[in-house]
């Protein structure tokens, strides 16, 4: 037997150096095949000896755990953001402030590049991989630990044993990787991923890990929370590597802002060369001593900020003009272009949003254009180039019918956009059908906008109604191409379990004109059944706080339609909940439900933080100061809000006041 333990734990030893090496270093030390063999033979040993198998095993980095859901986990201390800086101007005001709260002191920054990726928070106990929680709303993440564990670069156990260790990062996904995923999903025929954030957001939600095994996630450790450990960030750093993580390399320490910018300006230049996105760079002060002294804002530390740098700009040349139409019919026109890399992903499509649009501009098919992308923003043309050849092209003009129904399209006075009016149009059917089972609505998963086309366009389904007849034709829709009887079962699953929905989802998911998911929410807690709301009369509507004569009136029309209140019958037919149940967490509060709040100043925590909570109990949180605010909650250093509301007799809650209020 000990041999045998000898022999695992040797095979543990060499996979955790190779894989360090391979994933961590990007210096392989021996060849897949040779790490496969060591590898397939510790899964044998594990199998014989499930004995021996322990948690933080390289066999336990295949995935295969498959969750009902994320459950949410409560971060020790906020995961806050930063606040930007766009130019050397914004450093400079930075390093004033720094200035103003420590006088005389000495001190540096550390400028390391900042990964386009999600932010991650590890807990590590006793040396083990304990959680892995998403940033969520800053105070409650998701716990998406059994994905974490895939990522091969983060280890599952640390030799730092301590009770309790905290180390954040982001997680991302290689631009080669994400190039790789799209191409496979576009052979199969699923939506492609429009950026490498948001392929890596969707693998980190995934609830079967071994998706996330499958598509190579990685991760950057840039923050070590214990700062009484070490004096400095570039000291955690350092630590962060001897324990094993991956940490960027592009990082430095500056000692002013001289220096901060023109390592700025190396890293911009490394941008294009790398193997991952960065959308600008991150200064902190190194020195870990002055954090506390130069303090936070409600949102962000005052002791780090984000520059970040500007959309990339590119030419290209604009092959072709496309309309698209929307749920709501709105017709979109598109640029089709000559391909184009951009911040690291090839670019040949890109919005050009609305006719006034193009034509304001007179951009011309055929000429060259400018294009930019910023952030996760989809591409988007900003000018054309008027050169020799652009006045030899023909003037755009608009379209007048719909390019999937043909049927004329429409301009409401003073709107800039156009419209089909066609119920019938094929393409609004299916984008509605796409909103209805999307995650903020009934949230159906399985049913991909092409999953949608395909049942669409064999007759399965033609209204959301449909969506529950599914059910009688099991055996159809398993014969369709890329369902399979598996993921039939599963949206199967997922369709009936959205009957039970809270109203408010449904209502959201119905897709009326202006209702968007905080309206359909104020209704379904007002009214509370679907029956009281089409009752209303315009002017009932109109009453209720933050709904305006525009909404009143496009809830009025929708159900003055008889085809939606037969849809509405059918979905009660076929057991559809229409009565609000208060989301999960949805509490009531008689001084607080319905009212409206505003929030002002530095509180204990994040203000977003104090909107979800009032968001839970039903209350309204709005921006602005009003005779009709019922309540302003005020922090510390309350500037005009508070004036205004003290002038305007609104009640003033202290923090305290206000956990009292709920009882916490
Ligand atoms: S430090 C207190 N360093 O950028 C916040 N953040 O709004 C400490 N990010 O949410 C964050 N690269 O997800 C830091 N090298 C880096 C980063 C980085 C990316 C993300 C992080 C944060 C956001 C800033």
């Amino acid at each position: 037997m000990k041999e045998i333990l000898d022999k695992i734990n040797k095979l543990k030893i060499d996979l955790n150096k190779w894989g360090h090496a391979y994933y961590v270093l990007d210096n392989p030390i021996v060849d897949d095949a040779e790490y496969d063999k060591s590898l397939n033979e510790l899964i044998k040993l594990e199998k014989e000896y499930p004995e021996f198998l322990t948690s933080d095993s390289p066999t336990q980095k295949v995935g295969g755990v498959v969750m009902e859901k994320f459950e949410k986990y409560k971060h020790k201390l906020p995961m806050l953001s930063l606040s930007n800086a766009f130019n050397k101007e914004d450093l400079l005001n930075f390093d004033d402030q720094i200035l103003k709260e420590i006088e005389n002191k000495n001190y540096n920054f550390f400028v390391e590049p900042k990964i386009d990726g999600l932010s991650i928070s590890l807990i590590y106990k006793n040396g083990n991989l304990f959680k892995g929680v998403t940033r969520g709303d800053g105070v409650y993440g998701e716990d998406v630990t059994s994905n974490v564990k895939t990522i091969k670069s983060i280890p599952l156990s640390i030799s730092d044993k301590s009770d309790y260790v905290e180390i954040r990062g982001e997680v991302f996904l290689s631009k080669n990787e994400f190039e790789k995923i799209n191409k496979q999903r576009q052979n199969n025929d699923e939506e492609i991923f429009a950026n490498p954030r948001n392929a890596a957001a969707g693998t980190l939600r995934q609830l079967d890990s071994s998706i996330a095994a499958s598509r190579k996630l990685d991760a950057f450790l840039y923050y070590f929370m214990d700062r009484e450990k070490f004096h400095t960030h570039s000291d955690s750093l350092k630590y962060l590597e001897e324990m094993d993580f991956k940490v960027n390399k592009l990082g430095k320490i500056c000692n002013n802002i001289e220096e901060v910018y023109n390592h700025i300006q190396f890293i911009q230049e490394q941008r294009e060369k790398l193997d991952y996105e960065i959308d600008g760079v991150v200064i902190k002060i190194n020195d870990f001593d002055l954090y506390e002294k130069v303090g936070y804002t409600a949102k962000s530390p005052k002791w780090a900020i984000a520059f970040k740098f500007p959309a990339e700009v590119k030419e290209t040349k604009l092959k072709n003009i496309f309309a698209t139409v929307g749920r709501t019919g709105r017709i979109t026109y598109n640029a089709s272009l000559e391909p184009v890399q951009i911040a690291g992903t090839t670019v040949q499509a890109a919005t050009l949003h609305n006719a006034d649009f193009i034509i304001q501009r007179d951009i011309r098919i055929g000429g060259k254009v400018k294009i930019k992308k910023a952030g996760d923003i989809i591409p988007e043309v900003i000018s054309p180039i008027e050169d020799d050849n652009y006045l030899k092209l023909e003037k755009w003009i608009e379209d007048k019918v719909c390019p999937e129904c043909n049927s004329d399209l429409e301009r409401v006075e003073g709107e800039v956009d156009q419209y089909c009016i066609n119920s019938q149009c094929p393409r609004k059917i299916v984008r509605g059908l796409e909103h209805f089972v999307s995650r903020d609505a009934m949230n159906i998963e399985g049913l991909s906008i092409k999953i949608i086309e395909k049942l669409f366009e064999n007759n399965f389904i033609k209204n959301v109604g449909d969506i529950y007849k599914l059910n009688k034709y099991k055996n159809d829709l398993i014969k369709l191409d890329k369902m399979g009887e598996k993921s039939v079962n599963n949206l199967l699953d997922s369709i009936e379990k959205s009957k039970n929905n809270s109203f408010d989802k449904l209502f959201f998911g119905l897709g009326i004109r202006h209702v968007g998911k905080k309206t359909a929410k104020t209704l379904a807690i007002n009214f509370k059944t679907i029956d009281k709301i089409s009752a209303l009369t315009f002017e009932d509507l109109e009453q209720v706080n933050d709904v305006g004569p525009i909404v009143a009136k496009s809830v009025c029309d929708w159900f003055a339609i008889k085809q939606n209140n037969d849809l509405i019958e059918a979905l009660k037919q076929e057991k559809v909940n229409m009565t609000y149940l208060g989301n999960e967490g949805t509490k009531n509060n008689d001084k607080i439900t319905l009212k409206s709040f505003v929030i002002t100043g530095t509180l204990s925590k994040p203000r977003n933080h104090f909107r979800d909570l009032l968001e839970e109990y039903g209350a309204k949180v709005i921006d602005t100061v009003s005779k009709k605010t019922d309540f302003l909650l005020a922090g510390k250093e309350a500037g005009s809000k508070l004036e205004k509301a003290e002038k305007l007799g609104v009640k003033i809650l202290t923090e305290e006041e206000f956990l009292e209020m709920i009882g916490e």
